[in-house]
């Protein structure tokens, strides 16, 4: 089992999405992947369509005692989620790991607040891997230094989100990015998230650009990328 946390020290950088359409690829590749909603703004049980389930658990359902079993909705893009819960104070994930371990999943995706609490600090120790998305903004990734401590023996990925190349600053932006992951030894992965139209048609969806418009740009970005992360 492999558990993954999407994080980033900015707000609306692609965390969602990513979280999403990453386990969507994984799940097309016949591996078992659960999604979790750590964040209390509950975007991530939304735009999959779960909000619609009803009688639906959540995290704070597991918290306050539930089996994780007993949480976890199955949407209707058949993926397994823990949803969020607008209530969520939580700041531990000791217990939350203590319990994942006992199903057999293949991959956990967690996908965690706009700013990094301590609940999200918190899954970030009990990862395998941190993923980190990036736009093309000059100056994106400061502050990632500040991530350190948490994730020093993890695998670090960065993933550059809402691309668009043809402008010279994104493009400058690029290279202080290539830049910057090399000097702190992150890896950057090559498949880039485009930037399209596609992927908020897919949150009114509530269903994974992967699915909504497979062959959309990020549809295909997403299948590259998954592809780079399996391999390495
Ligand atoms: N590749 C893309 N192309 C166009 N729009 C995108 C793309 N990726 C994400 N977006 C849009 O950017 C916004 C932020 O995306 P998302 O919610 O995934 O970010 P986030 O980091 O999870 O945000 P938050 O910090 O609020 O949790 C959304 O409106 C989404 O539709
Ligand atoms: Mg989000």
């Amino acid at each position: 089992m492999e558990i993954i946390t999407l994080c980033a020290n900015k707000g609306g950088v692609g965390k969602t999405t990513i979280a999403l359409n990453l386990a969507y690829a994984l799940k097309q590749r016949k591996k078992r992947v659960l999604l979790v909603d750590t964040d209390k703004q509950c975007n991530l049980t939304t735009i999959s369509g779960a909000n619609s389930i009803k009688g639906k658990k959540t995290i704070l359902d597991f918290y306050k005692g539930a089996k994780l079993s007993e949480v976890i909705t199955t949407t209707e893009s058949g993926l397994d989620l823990v949803p969020g819960d607008k209530n969520n104070d939580e700041t531990e994930a000791d217990s939350f790991y203590k319990a994942i371990k006992a199903l057999k999943y293949d991959y956990v995706i967690i996908d965690t607040s706009a700013n990094i609490n301590e609940l999200t600090r918190a899954f970030m120790v009990i990862s395998d891997r941190i993923l980190i998305p990036l736009k093309l903004d000059i100056l994106s990734y400061q502050g990632l230094s500040q991530l350190y401590p948490e994730i020093l023996d993890k695998k670090i990925g960065a993933i550059v989100t809402m691309s668009d190349l043809r402008t010279k600053i994104s493009q400058l932006a690029k290279a202080q990015i290539e830049q910057f992951c090399k000097a702190a030894d992150i890896t950057l992965y090559k498949s880039m998230i485009r930037q399209s139209c596609a992927i908020p048609e897919s949150f009114l969806m509530g269903a994974p650009v992967m699915e909504y418009a497979p062959k959309s740009n990020p549809s295909i970005d997403f299948e590259n990328l998954c592809n780079e992360i399996l391999i390495e």
